[in-house]
């Protein structure tokens, strides 16, 4: 639909951004926090930065909050480590993890910036992991007790909590992006086993938030992508649908509805993966209720029909965002309507418009987008990055958050990946996002000095003019 005039953003429109934990703070064994996945088990290629230091935010929250203040942020959505609050998952509680983010989310309130606070991203604790990590059912009531303590000490000061980070990529793309931890080197039986454990910890820390915290609002956070058919046979049609159910629907429907997706489960039986279904599973995960779906929203992804053998993988293996194919189900294809970013990644701020009114449209609950954004190899130059390709992404992706608006989308915030430059996935620090630049490169942390981007610049304005400066 075209329109001669288009919605304005709402008033309290959260303008905000992100981070992770893990990938932002640094300080990775200090003031006794314990190792997690990413510290004990990631693998990177010869070169590329590990977490150990990070941006230090850990050491410069106070300075990165007031650039987050002069940025105009409303919001700044990130992750609580899990081994900072609790050290090896289950036992001791560390009151100075406990004070750091007393800490940060007061320098976030003085500042009127609405923390948005993710439970769970990626840093699953390494004693856990030991244990059989989600394979193992006492690892949802570590979550549960975890969560429980979060809400009892920021509960009257968080009022927006995402439950899991990813899910779908933990799952999907565990071993890529390196969440697996040992327990996660296993069969795809135990992997959806262990999917089932997080979709009841999910479930039971939103009727925990429910329960305990009534004025505060809880949901999911995966990543989402729409699935085009390489071509209008139907053949393409089926093959798109199959991996929308794999890789989208089954999560969601089990945040939303507490079910499993028709489709996914019956592709989980036919390969033998189907997940045991314990007494009492069904009513907890029915019992749960998001009040909002948060998603990361990156790209599309365009498949076509399964040819039955080799020819259907995307022989780099793929990531979160570059579709890998599977015998039998559907084919990697390359959408050839889509330019890619630096790192094969497609660009298509119209699919997000599409991905917006889809999930409107069969789930009807409020949309936060928590990440979105633009991987890059940004330059500092004479103290400037000159960042006019993240500027045009984003504008072109924020008019579709509008246009979505204006066909009856109710969308309550925009968090771009990311607030400041972070550790990336798995492609070290040179593949920035940030609004604002840290300087170290992947082998040097060298002073960590922040500089404002020119996209920190365009943004501040974009804010300030609650989106109505957008063309
Ligand atoms: C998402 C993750 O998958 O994408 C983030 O939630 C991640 O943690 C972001 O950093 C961008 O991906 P990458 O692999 O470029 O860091």
């Amino acid at each position: 639909m075209q329109y001669q005039q288009l919605r304005p953003f709402p008033g309290d429109f959260l303008w905000g951004a992100s981070t992770s934990a893990y990938q932002v703070e640094g300080a990775w064994n200090e003031d006794g926090k314990g190792p997690s996945v990413i510290d004990t088990h990631v693998k990177r290629p010869e070169g590329v930065a590990d977490f150990t230091v990070a941006s230090d935010h850990y050491h410069r929250y106070a300075e990165d909050v007031a650039l987050f203040a002069e940025l105009g942020l409303r919001a700044y959505r990130f992750s609580i480590a899990w081994t900072r609050i609790v050290p090896d998952g289950d036992g001791e509680v560390n009151r100075a993890g406990i004070a750091f983010y007393h800490q940060l989310i007061d320098e976030l309130r003085s500042k009127d910036i609405e923390p948005i606070v993710t439970l769970y991203h990626f840093d699953l604790p390494a004693a856990l992991d030991e244990r059989g990590g989600w394979s193992n059912r006492a690892t949802v009531d570590a979550f549960v007790r975890y969560a429980r303590i979060l809400f009892e000490e920021f509960g009257d000061k968080v009022r927006y909590w995402l439950t899991i980070n990813e899910q779908n990529m933990m799952i999907l793309h565990g071993r890529a992006i390196g969440t697996t931890g040992r327990s996660g080197e296993a069969s795809k039986r135990v992997i959806y086993q262990q999917n089932h454990n997080m979709f009841l910890a999910q479930a039971r820390a939103m009727a925990l938030c429910h329960e305990t915290l009534p004025e505060a609002k809880i949901g999911p956070a995966p990543n989402i992508v729409s699935v085009y058919p390489a071509t209008c046979a139907p053949e393409d049609v089926i093959a798109a649908d199959n991996w929308d159910a794999i890789r989208n629907l089954l999560y969601l429907d089990l945040a939303v509805h507490g079910s499993y997706h028709p489709l996914a489960w019956a592709y989980l039986v036919e390969r033998g993966w189907e997940p045991e279904i314990a007494d009492g599973d069904l009513e907890t995960l029915t019992n749960a209720k998001p009040d909002f779906i948060a998603f990361n929203y990156y790209s599309t992804q365009t498949v076509g029909a399964s040819r039955g053998d080799a020819s259907d993988l995307q022989l780099r293996g793929g990531d979160q965002q570059i579709v890998r194919g599977e015998i039998g189900l559907y084919r990697a294809a390359k959408n050839e309507h889509l330019p890619t970013n630096a790192f094969g990644w497609e660009i298509d701020p119209v699919g997000f418009r599409t991905t917006m009114r889809r999930l409107w449209d069969r789930y009807r609950l409020p949309l936060i987008i928590t990440e979105n954004g633009l991987g890059a190899y940004d330059e500092l130059v004479d103290g400037r990055v000159r960042d006019d390709y993240r500027i045009d992404y984003l504008r072109r992706h924020i008019e579709q958050i509008q246009l979505a608006i204006s066909d009856g989308v109710d969308v309550f915030g925009y968090c771009p990946w990311t607030a400041i430059d972070v550790v990336s996935t798995h492609q070290g620090i040179s593949k920035r996002y940030g609004f604002i630049h840290v300087n170290r490169d992947e082998n040097d942390p060298r002073d960590l000095a922040r500089t404002k981007k020119d996209s920190f610049h365009w943004y501040r304005g974009i804010i300030a003019g609650n989106g109505a400066d957008l063309h």
